[in-house]
This record gives C-alpha cells, sequence and structure tokens, in this order.
C-alpha cells in the first residue's frame, strides 16, 4: 500500500450479523492494535488539522475518545468529552437524538468550551450522523465554532455524512464501507 487511507481501510474488520442478524459492524480495533496502521491513522489527521488554528478537540464517547485523545495532544490542544447521558460529574447541558428505536442524549460539561473557541469534532463512525449532529449542536449552544466532523468510517448508504453537510457542518472521513 502507498495511499495512507487505503492502508487504514485495509486493517478495518468487518464483523457480520453484529450486534444483530444482518448488520455488518466495522471494527476498528485491529487498526489501534497495529502500530503501523495505528500511526498512520493518527497522522492523516495531525496532517489535515496541524495548520487549522483549532483549539479544542472533542471526542465522542467512547470510541471518539481514542482517536481524539491522541489528536487533540499531537496537535497541542485541550481534550472534551462528549459523552453519554449520567457519565459526567459537574453541571451539564444535553442534547437528545433519535435511535432507530427510541431516543439517546450526549453530555457535555457547561464549561468545557468558551465561545468562539475553534473544535474539532471527532468520533470513529458516522451512520446515521445522528450523534454527530446532536454533538455538534450541543457545541455550538456553549458557543463553539465547530470547524469540522471527523471520522474514520462513513457508511454513505446511511446517509449519515451528507445529513451533517447538509446541515453546514463540513466532513472528513478516511474511508467509506458500503
Ligand atoms: C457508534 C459509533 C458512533 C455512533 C454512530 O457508537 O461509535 O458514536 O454509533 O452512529 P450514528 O451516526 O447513527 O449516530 P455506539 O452508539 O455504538 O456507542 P459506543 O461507542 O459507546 O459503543
Ligand atoms: N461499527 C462501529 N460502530 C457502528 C457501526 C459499525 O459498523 N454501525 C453503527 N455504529
Amino acid at each position: 500500500h502507498t495511499d495512507p487511507a487505503q492502508y487504514v481501510r485495509s486493517a478495518i474488520r468487518s464483523v457480520p450479523d453484529w450486534p444483530k442478524p444482518g448488520v455488518t459492524f466495522r471494527d476498528i480495533t485491529p487498526v489501534l492494535q497495529d502500530p503501523r496502521s495505528f500511526r498512520v491513522l493518527v497522522d492523516l489527521f495531525v496532517y489535515r488539522y496541524m495548520q487549522q488554528k483549532l483549539d479544542l478537540v472533542a471526542g465522542v464517547d467512547a470510541r471518539g475518545f481514542i482517536l481524539g485523545s491522541v489528536l487533540a495532544y499531537e496537535l497541542n490542544l485541550g481534550f472534551v468529552p462528549v459523552r453519554k447521558k449520567g457519565k459526567l460529574p459537574f453541571r451539564t447541558v444535553a442534547e437528545e437524538y433519535s435511535l432507530e428505536y427510541g431516543n439517546s442524549s450526549v453530555e457535555m460539561h457547561a464549561d468545557s468550551v468558551r465561545p468562539g473557541q475553534r473544535v474539532l469534532l471527532i468520533d470513529d463512525l458516522i451512520a446515521t450522523g445522528g450523534t454527530m449532529m446532536a454533538a455538534s449542536k450541543l457545541l455550538q449552544r456553549l458557543g463553539a465554532n465547530v470547524i469540522e466532523a471527523a471520522a474514520i468510517i462513513d457508511l454513505p448508504d446511511l446517509g449519515g455524512a451528507q445529513a451533517i453537510r447538509d446541515s453546514g457542518l463540513p466532513v472528513y472521513t478516511v474511508c467509506q464501507f458500503t
């Protein structure tokens, strides 16, 4: 491989019928486990964002924490977690979003962003885009300037990345699975 994105993509494991029959789960753990693909992955994001004058990286619970915190450290930025409901101890703000069945919500500490800060939002994967959209709304409510929504994987058949772009937020993903 000479294309770094293709190198990363080739390390992603596809698990059929998980978590339920008919679903193919795209598993990033082999990318993280292999030092070479992990480094190539992180470097793709470092190159993309090193000149962007970001202030913060916001990572989504739970797999967005892995890449998000490494990237924040490499770029000399702070890291803030976007968490599932009920995990953060201080004053929080929440944003609900709908799942296939029912609702879920994401929370952030109310003081985790200062108005006008340039924030990169990051997760491992965009499916319906509901999680990223909710996280972005939350960041914007706190006054953040959300620069881009970034993920390793896009599942374009589910239309999430397109919906996020349609809302006005740029999207970057390393690769797609159809
Ligand atoms: C997965 C994935 C994203 C989200 C994408 O997380 O890591 O956060 O779903 O789906 P969407 O685009 O349709 O919103 P999951 O809910 O499995 O939580 P986990 O990271 O805690 O396992
Ligand atoms: N992999 C990881 N997370 C996910 C997936 C997937 O295939 N689909 C929805 N969330």
